[in-house]
């Protein structure tokens, strides 16, 4: 059963049109409970729902709902390694890439794969970072090949004293690659191509540029100590001169968006060291044993799931806002949105038939303090509504406990004022109750990072069970692709494609 033709959907859609929930300032004034009635703890994280516009009917209603959908039953079926990727004929696995000797997560075989690759991939890591040889790392990659170790490399500077210095280059007009290789210096620059597909027009361009720019420095030697991969795609690592020492198995079973945990890893690894990433794979594994044995009322990804259901499907509400009080999480939105966005942002179900209901939100947003200063003034006082995701972290990244202060006091004063609002002259009118979850980090570490984003991986997942779509498929991007590489050849070959002379020309005139 998906969502919209459960009991629940009925309940629910009864009581958001009889306004139910709506005035959450009323409800915290009538109810002094109302922060630890709706605040669960789990794997390190705090997650507070007592400011989206819920009252305990709707409550009761939506954790109905993740029952008649049977949200557990969904999650055993991918940790059992169930091919739940339906359209590709694909297990899900991996929360398979965290489990640790015995666990068995998508069976024996896979936990044999999972240590030995992990084991080989964290080897290569400690022997570059301590080896002394590289002192800078390149990370070549998109999408999930990129996103989630450019976040988590970040989020975890703390971590990466004495680490080779480890940048991120994605974009396929070179401008990053330019920049770091400016700064580099050829005999001690390792670059890591990380492409499931190996096949990926962004990621082979820029490979090819970095190949150009050693084999220009160290006058054709031999480059290939200065390559490392990841990928499935061997034969064409063995096209591109990957060394078979310097190349790290990825499987079929990982989506991008999800691959952190794996080899993708690596550059992380680097960075923090191989002892640091097992906590990070410890934190993301204590978030897949409390989503897989906690009741749903307690369920942090459940719920965070389902008060996203509650905002999208019954508030009509569109976007979702993550602002991150820390720095150090400045490119979790940008993290997220792959993960939310190339999962969710689906418009046929399972079967192929349309969706029954709105699905994945908008996700955007910045660091909390500075979109203080940038775009709270509509989160306050807009027409639009967005539900917000606040994460707030109690002690500092860097040691500065009066600067963790603050920013704890801003996330808090505008928790406040997004909940009570104001009243007064019309200018002045903050309408309150803006709908929003609040994440709290006591640090952040390994195991909170690793935590945090398993959390919103199963969250993204039991969302779609409720929808009744697959997550783990992206034919969405796929025609673009295609048509870059036809768009690529018309302008490189004027006037061959119709339609696209004019372009050509225009082109020609600006270039003359
Ligand atoms: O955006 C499409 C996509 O396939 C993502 O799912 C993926 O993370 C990214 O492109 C990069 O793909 P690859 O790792 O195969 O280069």
């Amino acid at each position: 059963m998906i969502g919209p033709e459960s009991a629940a959907w009925a309940t629910l859609s009864r009581l958001a049109e009889a306004g139910a929930g709506a005035d959450v300032a009323a409800a915290f004034k009538a109810d002094p409970a109302r922060e630890s009635r709706y605040t669960r703890e789990a794997a390190g994280l705090l997650l507070d729902l007592s400011h989206q516009r819920i009252d305990q009917k709707i409550f009761d209603a939506l954790i109905a709902l993740a029952g008649e959908v049977d949200i557990p039953s969904a999650f055993r079926a991918m940790f059992a390694g169930e091919k739940i990727n339906n359209t590709e004929g694909r297990a899900a696995l991996h929360a398979a890439l965290r489990q640790e000797p015995g666990d068995a997560v998508g069976g024996a075989e896979i936990e044999r794969l999972v240590l030995d690759g992990r084991e080989r991939m964290l080897a290569f890591a400690e022997s570059v970072r301590s080896g002394g040889r590289y002192d800078t790392v390149i990370n070549i990659g998109i999408g999930g090949s990129d996103l989630g170790p450019a976040m988590a490399t970040a989020a975890l500077k703390g971590f990466a004293k004495g680490a080779p210095k480890v940048r991120f280059v994605s974009n396929v007009d070179a401008v990053a690659l330019h920049d770091a290789l400016e700064e580099s210096d050829a005999e001690r620059t390792l670059f890591i191509i990380c492409s499931k597909t190996f096949t990926t027009q962004e990621t082979l361009a820029n490979a090819e540029r970095a190949k150009a720019w050693l084999k220009k420095h160290l006058s054709d030697r031999d480059v290939s100590a200065h390559f490392a991969a990841v990928s499935v795609n061997a034969p064409a690592m063995d096209a591109f001169g990957v060394h078979p020492d310097q190349r790290f198995a990825m499987w079929d079973w990982v989506g991008g968006r999800y691959s952190v945990w794996s080899a993708i890893g690596l550059s992380l690894a680097i960075a923090i060291g191989a002892e640091s990433f097992k906590r990070f794979l410890a934190g993301a594994r204590a978030m897949d044993r409390h989503a897989l044995s906690a009741p749903l009322d307690q369920n942090l990804p459940v719920l965070l799931a389902l008060a996203g259901i509650w905002n999208i499907n019954f508030q009509k509400i569109s976007t979702l806002a993550v602002l991150p009080y820390t720095d150090r999480l400045a490119r979790f939105p940008a993290f997220l949105q792959q993960l939310e966005m190339e999962s969710n942002g689906k418009r046929v179900l399972r079967d192929g038939s349309p969706v029954r209901c709105a699905t994945a939100p908008v996700i955007w947003g910045e660091p909390g303090n500075n979109a203080q200063h940038s775009f709270f003034q509509l989160l306050h006082q807009g027409g639009l509504l967005a539900a917000l995701d606040v994460l707030l972290l109690r002690r500092s990244p860097v040691g500065d406990g009066e600067a963790a202060t603050l920013a704890l006091a801003n996330g808090l004063a505008q928790i406040e004022t997004f909940t009570l609002g104001q009243g007064g002259e019309p200018h002045r009118v903050h309408p309150g109750s803006r709908p929003m979850s609040v994440l709290v980090l006591e640090s952040l570490t390994p195991e909170t990072l690793g935590a945090l984003i398993a959390l919103y991986e199963h969250k993204v997942y039991a969302q779609s069970v409720v929808w009744g779509i697959n997550a783990f498929d992206q034919f969405g991007v796929e025609l673009g692709k295609k048509i870059g590489h036809s768009t690529l050849a018309a302008l490189n070959a004027p006037d061959t494609v119709m339609g696209l002379a004019s372009v050509c020309e225009r082109l020609e005139a600006l270039r003359d």
